[in-house]
């Protein structure tokens, strides 16, 4: 693991904090190996059922090093994969709920990877920029597609072509984010949320997040596979469990069950 990136579990609820205050966090190709090695373990470890992806307080992450662009410019799609690359494949392929939390920058691929989280919570010192074309480049990760879906093609030209800084209010109102949290209390809200997910059916949480993670699909196609899922889960533990508890009038208990 990097020293820029830290990870901790707490319960089922795995934590990977970029920690580079004194960069704002912009991230190297260590760090996006490190953040790679934490998804994908993340991805198979039973006891892990959700990320939480964050930064420091006041920074989330100013984007790709540019340090790092300039001496050793990744290939997008070439062999051996980029750090960059793998990090965000990492990310997309994540069978567990990612959940962000951003308190201050997100520049770059740090507005770019929240388009594949699964729930993003932002504070009031929350800014988002994709400054690509001021820079000479391009979208990237699927932002061009993800993006205009997000929040209409329009206001997605805000941010892809003109480079505009979204504060929280409108990131919460355009729908680029989940919610805004106040700066105090982001990380204990952000921790209770994952940790509420965490005790919840893993199975059926991660069909949840597969489906709608999908690329779209003819509507009557969705539903087969949706149909495929609801029968499944129907026959499984997990749900003997819920339907045991709402009879007998208590919580559900999925502690025993495998993430
Ligand atoms: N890559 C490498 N270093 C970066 C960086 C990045 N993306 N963003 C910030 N840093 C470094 C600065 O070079 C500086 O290093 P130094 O102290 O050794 O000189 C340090 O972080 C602090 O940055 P600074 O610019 O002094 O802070 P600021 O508060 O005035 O501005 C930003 C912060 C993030 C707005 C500004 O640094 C910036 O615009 N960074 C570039 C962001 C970017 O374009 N990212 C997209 C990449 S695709």
């Amino acid at each position: 693991m990097s020293d820029h990136i830290l990870s901790r579990d707490d319960g089922h609820v795995r934590i990977l904090q970029i920690h580079r205050p004194d960069k704002k966090n912009a991230l190297t190709r260590a760090m996006y190996t490190a953040l790679s090695e934490g998804l994908e373990d993340a991805s198979t470890n039973a006891s892990v059922r959700v990320v939480i992806l964050k930064g420091e307080a006041g920074v989330f992450t100013a984007g790709n090093d540019l340090m790092d662009f300039m001496q050793d410019p990744p290939s997008i799609g070439a062999e051996p994969m980029p750090p960059v690359e793998r990090f965000m494949r990492a990310l997309m392929a994540c069978t567990k709920p990612v959940i962000a939390s951003v308190d201050g920058l997100a520049i770059g691929i740090g507005t770019t990877l929240l388009l594949h989280c699964d729930l993003v919570y932002c504070s009031e010192n929350a800014r988002f920029k994709t400054p690509f074309v001021d820079l000479a480049l391009a979208p990237e990760f699927g932002s061009s597609q993800l993006l205009p879906g997000r929040v209409g093609r329009a206001l997605a030209g805000e941010l892809l072509l003109l480079g505009t800084e979204w504060d929280y209010q409108r990131a919460v109102e355009k729908n680029l984010v989940t919610a805004h949290i106040p700066a105090q209390d982001l990380d204990a809200r952000v921790l209770n949320l994952a940790q509420t997910l965490a005790a919840k059916a893993p199975a059926a949480v991660r069909q949840a997040k597969a489906l709608m993670a999908m690329e779209q699909e003819p509507l009557l196609d969705r539903i087969v596979r949706e149909g495929e899922a609801f029968t499944a889960l129907l026959r499984s533990p997990e749900f003997q469990e819920a339907a045991t508890a709402f009879m007998e009038r208590r919580a559900p208990d999925f502690s025993k069950f495998n993430a």
